[in-house]
């Protein structure tokens, strides 16, 4: 090694040895004749100090600037008195130079690296190298290293087998769009990556592995949020001859090994709870609420019967039609503009408006109170709890439609007024998701993904009322995120068959898309179950942070593209010739 410790290493333990340091200049500073430098690494920093008297050192340390890499050798020694700093490990000793190379020189970064001043993502993004170097992002990469190791050291603990499954693939419906990779072979043909390993890992099981797990890269083409991106990394599980409980158990177990090592927070009500989709949704509106505040959503549909206005009583009239309401405690001091702007959050969720109801102080205030028949407001109050001081927000149409409306207003609401209780984790399960839900054109498409067992006791209702039939599926939300979804796997060739008959796919397609699997559910395939969680949503919620693109070394930038490498990139004719890709002008 070029060094004999690191920057972050040297303590008044060192005193008097003779050290050699390699690193970056974080900062230079000229004082009184001494240079000081603040020299950098993964591990730390460490001050050292060069003599004037020393004139072939001075010489070099008046040249250094930012972001140079040097190489130092000197002598431990106490720091004046005075100077030193507890802030840092090393605060207490300097490095006395006797030798200084450069070992390469730094053009001016494009931003800082030594000041947690923000910087414009796009610039960060672009300079991902430079943007590494920084404190936040170093934390960040060493976070989500730890967790990898968690992870791998309790799943092989677990006795579980890591298999890698290859990313060249025929797809995996998973609900999102794929990304596909021309074969230079097979003119005409493609391989698709895969949006998750699951069908080969449920292969893993009828090959006999028992418990498999993998940290699998998965390629999803969807529309980029916060906690989305293109590719992304999933802890992938799979167990044989297991129930529900059971692949919950091994799940839980791993997501409470990681907040032991990397979290100080304990869980809301000291423990993980289960509640059924049916009562997230009806009380909360999301499938992955955040728990960490109450914020309840009351259903009023029964007092809507005849009470005067019309958006109410008639959105009783339509199929799963209801009427539901939030109340916001200190909602009544909303501006016009705000309330303005979470109407149209709804009617990004479909709602067709925002009813609302402010109880202000000198009486409730509202465009709808003169709609309302006779002791109407009153029942409103009594089933909500709204008091003066409180707004109360409105939704009126189908079930999902409310939901997705009032669920998001109760998100804004909890933002707006500060009613996150940041000291705690919520971590539950949610469990009994219908099996299928309605798409927007009125077809059958599936909740969670066509391998999932349905409820064995409601099949029958497929027949019938196919919404009605529940899955035996889970997912796991920790504090407003959903981390991850898993379920009892279907291993028999006719229920997997009669399913994908309800999803709507032809008999032609079932075998041309799925007949692997079909095939091999006909040679013994075992009962079996898995999960799978987003470990780059374990690492940003853990670290604290917004975005998914905080805690990924080499992310791609909200419109999918990675901004350092310059892709996605045209290609030369060349090459698309070989792969027999023609590029049609848009
Ligand atoms: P699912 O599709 O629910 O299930 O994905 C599991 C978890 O992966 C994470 N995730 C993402 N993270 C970042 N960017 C994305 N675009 C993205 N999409 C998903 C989420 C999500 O909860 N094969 C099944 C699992 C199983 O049944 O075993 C699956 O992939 O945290
Ligand atoms: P309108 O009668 O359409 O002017 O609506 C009166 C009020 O009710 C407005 O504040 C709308 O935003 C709201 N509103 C309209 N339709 C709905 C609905 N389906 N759910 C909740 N609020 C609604």
């Amino acid at each position: 090694m070029l060094r004999t410790h690191t920057c972050g290493q040297l303590t008044e333990k060192n005193l008097k040895q003779e050290v050699t340091l390699c690193g970056w200049v974080h900062r230079r500073r000229d004082h009184g004749g001494l240079v000081f430098i603040d020299l950098r690494d993964r591990y730390g920093f460490t001050q050292v100090v060069c003599n004037p008297e020393d004139k072939s050192i001075f010489k070099v340390a008046e040249t250094i600037r930012p972001e140079w890499v040097i190489k130092v050798k000197g002598t431990v020694s106490k720091r004046l008195e005075g100077a030193e700093r507890d802030d840092n490990p090393t605060g207490n000793i300097e490095v006395r130079v006797k030798e200084m190379t450069v070992l390469n020189e730094a053009v001016t970064p494009p931003f800082e690296i030594d000041q947690a001043k923000e910087v414009n993502e796009e610039l960060r993004l672009q300079y991902r190298y430079l943007d590494l170097r920084r404190e936040r992002m170093r934390n960040n990469m060493l976070l989500r290293s730890k967790i990898f190791q968690i992870i791998r050291s309790y799943f092989s603990g677990q006795g579980c087998v890591e298999v890698d499954t290859p990313c060249l693939i025929k797809g995996t419906p998973e609900g999102a769009r794929e990304y596909i990779v021309p074969s230079r072979i097979y003119p005409g043909q493609f391989f698709v990556l895969p949006q998750s390993p699951q069908q080969l890992k449920q292969l893993c099981m009828v090959g006999g592995l028992d418990r498999y797990f993998q940290i699998a890269r998965c390629f999803r083409d969807e529309d980029q949020r916060g906690d989305r991106q293109p590719e992304f990394t999933q802890l992938d599980f799979e167990m044989s001859f297991c129930e529900q409980a059971d692949v919950q158990k091994m799940i839980q177990g791993s997501i409470e090994a990681i907040l032991k090592e990397c979290s100080t927070k304990p869980l809301k009500n000291g423990k993980v709870e289960t509640f059924t989709w049916q009562h997230v949704m009806d009380n909360y509106g999301s499938d992955k609420p955040d728990l960490r505040y109450d914020l309840p959503i009351v259903d009023i549909s029964p007092l809507c019967k005849g009470c005067g206005f019309k958006v109410f009583e008639d959105a009783l009239g339509v199929k799963t039609g209801t009427v539901r309401a939030l109340r916001v405690p200190g909602g009544a001091e909303l501006s016009r503009s705000e309330i303005d702007r979470w109407t149209e959050l709804a009617k990004e969720q479909k709602a067709k408006g925002l009813a609302y109801i402010l109880f202000k102080a000198e009486g409730p205030q509202s465009p709808l109170l003169k709609f309302f028949g006779e002791g109407f407001l009153d029942k409103l109050q009594k089933a909500t709890g709204a008091k003066t001081g409180d707004a109360l927000f409105f939704g009126a149409d189908a079930f999902r439609v409310v939901c997705a409306s009032l669920g998001k207003i109760r998100t804004e609401a909890a933002k707006r007024f500060n009613l996150i209780d940041d000291s705690v984790h919520s971590l539950f399960w949610v469990t009994e998701f219908p099996l299928c839900e309605e798409d927007e054109d009125g077809s059958i498409t599936f909740s969670h993904h066509p391998f999932t067992t349905p409820n064995i006791n409601e099949w029958e209702k497929r027949h019938t009322d196919p919404l009605a039939v529940h899955a035996i599926c889970y997912d796991l939300v920790l504090d407003g995120y959903e981390l991850g979804s898993g379920s009892i796997r279907i291993h028999d060739r006719k229920l997997q068959q009669e399913v994908f008959d309800l999803l709507g796919i032809s008999k032609a397609d079932q075998e041309k898309r799925f007949g692997h699997m079909l095939k091999a559910f006909e040679y013994g395939a075992p009962p079996h179950g898995g999960f799978a969680y987003g470990i780059d949503r374990v690492v940003m919620i853990l670290a604290g942070e917004p975005n998914i693109r905080e805690v990924i070394a080499f992310p791609k930038d909200q419109k999918a593209k990675d901004l350092m490498l310059g892709a996605p990139s045209v290609m030369p004719k060349k090459q698309l010739d070989e792969a027999h890709v023609k590029v049609v002008e848009a």
